[in-house]
């Protein structure tokens, strides 16, 4: 523990205590080429750090918000028997009859700016 414990207490604070940081905005504009090349290495970890950080907390984007919920897998077959002369399928996934469509999708990209819409299924 030694190493970590020297490199947290001692060689990380010097480190950091030299970097050329100036005290004020104005300060930056007077900073030299060697004061800019020096601060490289401190802005690239703390950019990777704070990329790292975005990717792991970045909000997970779910299609479905309220169908079948309780399902592993929403999944719906039908028999194209009993499809009429023409049927459509929601893409959208706001539809109250999903799997079919029901212009809810008119809403929704009203209120997002998205552009789905439905499958339509005709007979010729
Ligand atoms: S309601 Fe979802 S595509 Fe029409």
């Amino acid at each position: 523990m030694e190493p970590v414990s020297s490199l947290v207490k001692t060689h990380l604070p010097n480190y950091l205590a030299n970097l050329p940081i100036p005290d004020s905005i104005g300060g930056w504009f007077k900073l030299s080429v060697k004061d800019w090349i020096s601060l490289i290495p401190f802005f690239s970890v703390v950019g990777g750090i704070s990329y790292m950080t975005y990717r792991t907390i970045k909000p997970k984007h779910v299609i479905n918000l309220s169908i079948e919920k309780e399902e592993a897998k929403v999944v719906h077959v039908a028999n194209i028997e009993d499809l009429g002369d023409s049927t459509a399928y929601c893409r959208c996934w706001r539809s109250s009859k999903f799997p079919l469509c029901d212009g809810s999708h008119g809403k929704h990209n009203k209120e997002t700016g998205d552009n789905v819409g439905p499958v339509v299924i005709k007979k010729k």
